[in-house]
């Protein structure tokens, strides 16, 4: 899917940011698996990442992203009447986590539902945002990224468990007298599904002792498979939304793109021909958090002072489906300040 944004402007004016305390260090993992600071660091750019507290669930970690997000937006609860929730680690199956959230920031009037697209989750949530508003449905969105990977972490594989981390972010897409949204291209190959998955859990192989026996409820992940899918379409998808929106790469002034692993960020600045400061990079201080991903780095983005009114953001999400998205936007509001 690709379209250019048609209609009247409409922008991130609010943007929020939780991670946890706990910081879980390269150090500490190579105690629970042979791995090591050295190979983490080479092999992926990461060096630490935040951990849930055992009783917090998604809701819990989102729901001061989400007040922050309607802070620096300037607005109240009840001024938004849409909120989506990008996430593979809801609260439970049912009720959604929208539903939770609306219901705890007091959002009586608003549709609240999840939207699972993986690390991509975020990306897909946001042209679903806009869409819903553009379309009149509704007035103000709330989206929400955000994911407790390890809560679906096997611990003892060594190839997954250094990649993930804990975080969630919050913004709110309203109109705007001008700016903002330039337009979405989202894809999705299901057919790579089955390198990076849960196969436990749902209708194919629920709950059971002998589904937890096969430790099916875990991340299941082929990471070269995935490297070589994540390489190519944070290129491919980039492009072709550039292109659909007649803007070139040097017009872009901060890429925000997933962080899975710096190398693989890395390849796709280099390949698309982004110089490295124009690249917002905090996979070393978070690990992967999927859908919190690129909430969180826009904050960080936002907080460097890169991100900024009139700087045009372009941003490229990849993950379990196997699924993509990329997002152009002129930023409209100042989002520092509130962030986290
Ligand atoms: N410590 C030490 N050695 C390790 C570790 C570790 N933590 N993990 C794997 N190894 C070993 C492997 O066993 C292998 O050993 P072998 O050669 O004896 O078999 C060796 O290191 C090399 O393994 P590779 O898999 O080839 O390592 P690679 O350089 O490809 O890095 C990685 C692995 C980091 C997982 C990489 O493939 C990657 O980043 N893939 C993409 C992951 C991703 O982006 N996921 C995003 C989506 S996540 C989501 O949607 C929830």
């Amino acid at each position: 899917m690709i379209a250019t944004a048609n209609g009247a402007p409409l922008s991130i004016t609010g943007l929020g940011c939780n991670v946890p305390e706990r910081v879980l260090t390269n150090a500490e993992l190579a105690e629970l698996v042979d791995t090591t600071d050295e190979w983490i660091v080479t092999r992926t750019g990461i060096r630490e990442r935040r951990i849930a507290e055992p009783d917090e669930a998604l809701s819990d970690l989102a729901l001061p992203a989400c007040r922050r997000a309607l802070e620096s937006a300037g607005l109240e609860p009840t001024d938004i009447d849409l909120v989506i929730v990008a996430t593979v680690t809801p609260d439970m199956f049912f009720p959604a986590s929208a539903a939770i959230l609306a219901d705890q920031l007091g959002m009586p009037d608003a549709a609240a539902y999840d939207l699972s697209a993986g690390c991509t989750g975020f990306v897909y949530a946001i042209a679903q945002g806009y869409g819903m508003v553009a379309a009149g449905l509704a007035n103000r969105a709330l989206v929400v990224g955000g994911d407790l990977l390890s809560r679906i972490t096997d611990w003892s594989d060594r190839s997954t468990c250094v990649l993930f981390g804990d975080g969630a972010g919050a913004v709110v897409i309203e109109r705007v007298p001008s700016g903002g949204f330039l337009g979405f291209e989202l894809g999705a190959e299901g057919a790579g599904g089955v390198h990076l998955s849960i196969p436990g859990g749902g209708s194919r192989f629920p709950s059971s002792a002998e589904s937890l026996a096969e430790n099916r409820h875990v991340i299941k992940m082929n990471g070269r498979e995935v490297f070589k899918f994540a390489t190519r379409v944070l290129v491919s998808s980039a492009e072709t939304l550039l292109e659909r929106c007649g803007k070139t790469i040097d017009e872009v002034d901060v890429y925000v793109p997933h962080q899975a692993n710096v190398r693989i960020i890395d390849h796709a600045a280099k390949k698309l021909g982004v110089p490295s400061e124009k690249v917002v990079v905090d996979v070393e201080r978070y690990g992967n958090t999927s859908s919190g991903s690129i909430p969180l780095a826009l904050a960080d983005g936002s907080a460097d002072g890169r991100i900024r009114p009139g700087a045009l953001v372009l941003m490229t999400g990849m993950g379990a489906g196997l699924t993509w998205g990329s997002a152009l936007i002129e930023w409209t509001n100042d989002t520092n300040g509130a962030t986290r």
